[in-house]
């Protein structure tokens, strides 16, 4: 199959409407999406990507009225989606019948989002179904934030990749759920808890983390993962340990002195960690093809997107001792 890269969104409305594949941009990362309603092009996702069908799919739709079609909204849900969508916020609602079980892989709630890309936006207000769509990556490999992302890896395997330039957010969705008056913060992502307990005035619940440790290499697949091993930790305390090892950095904004600064991969030279955000998965994509031994990683600050760059850093973390 040939895939074709290109900026029509008559194009994608119609090769959706056949209930085929196309790659959209969002704020957040590139999606891989198809007609969530329609379970024969749903299959495709799962395999394009080679996607367990047991990790459930967040369908996407073009405004908060259109979200009632598919979900049910307490009030503290329908404030929340009225303050953050369109955005990088997912909530996760019990969901209506008219939800196929294979996007929401068996379970009672469906994963509904609005996203803040004018491409995207008018892509959804003119179809007649919501899209279902993860990331438009490889199962387990890092997220795309553009177009050329998501044909490294994709090529060959759909149809059409619309393109709407780098995502402005560059980490996935912050996916929420609201349990009797309570938020609970399923995955941290694009919108920072800040903002959420700015909405509710009062603090959010956080998931323990789902980074499941394997008992040996290879055991489990990790998320996010470049292929070079990553480890996350403290810079100066590690680089002895790899002494004789080909070592890159990713760093938010200070090199370091033992490493060539041309070994050094600086997110945002002014510390904004909204921009280290933008930066991350393309400077690890980046990386990955320039023959390092390994990439160390900087733990960015806990607060604000630091909290998702240090989420997705930790799943990409491989054993490798
Ligand atoms: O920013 C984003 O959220 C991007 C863009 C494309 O919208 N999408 C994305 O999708 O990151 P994906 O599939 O790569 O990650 C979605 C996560 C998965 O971990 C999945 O298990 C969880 O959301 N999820 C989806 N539906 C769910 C459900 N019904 N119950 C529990 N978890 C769900
Ligand atoms: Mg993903």
């Amino acid at each position: 199959m040939q895939t074709i890269i290109g900026t029509d969104v008559q194009v994608a409305a119609s090769i959706l409407q056949q209930g085929q594949l196309v790659a959209i941009p969002t704020e957040t990362v590139y999606g891989l999406a198809t007609n969530a309603l329609d379970t024969k092009a749903v299959v495709q996702i799962f395999e394009a990507k080679n996607r367990p069908r047991f990790n459930p799919l967040i369908i996407h739709v073009g405004s908060i009225a259109a979200i009632a079609q598919y979900a049910m909204m307490s009030d503290l849900a329908l404030t929340l989606a009225n303050a953050l969508m369109p955005g990088a916020f997912t909530l996760l609602l019990p969901k209506l019948p008219i939800v196929p079980d294979l996007v929401t892989a068996g379970s009672p709630k469906v994963a509904v989002r609005i996203p803040d890309h004018a491409l995207t936006l008018q892509l959804l207000q003119q179809l007649p179904f919501p899209l279902a769509a993860p990331s438009a990556n490889v199962f387990g490999y890092v997220s795309p934030t553009t177009a050329k992302h998501v044909y490294d890896g994709l090529c060959g395997r759909i149809p059409y990749i619309l393109d709407g330039g780098a995502c402005s957010v560059g980490v996935e969705s912050t996916i929420i759920e609201v349990i009797n008056d309570e938020v609970l913060v399923h995955r941290v992502g694009g919108v920072s808890i800040e903002a959420i307990e700015a909405v509710i005035g009062k603090r959010v619940q956080l998931r323990a983390t789902t980074t499941h440790q394997p008992q040996a290499p290879g055991q489990l697949k990790s998320h996010y993962a470049t292929n070079t091993p990553l480890i996350r930790g403290d810079v100066n305390a590690l680089l002895p340990e790899f002494a004789d090892k080909k070592v890159a950095i990713i760093g938010l904004n200070t090199f370091y002195k033992d490493l060539p600064k041309a070994q050094q991969y600086l997110l945002s030279a002014n510390g904004s960690l909204v921009e280290a955000a933008q930066h991350l998965f393309n400077i690890m994509r980046q990386l990955d093809g320039k023959g390092y031994d390994v990439i160390i990683a900087e733990v960015f600050p806990d607060e604000g997107l630091g909290k998702a760059i240090n989420d997705r850093l930790e799943r990409a973390q491989v054993l490798h001792k």
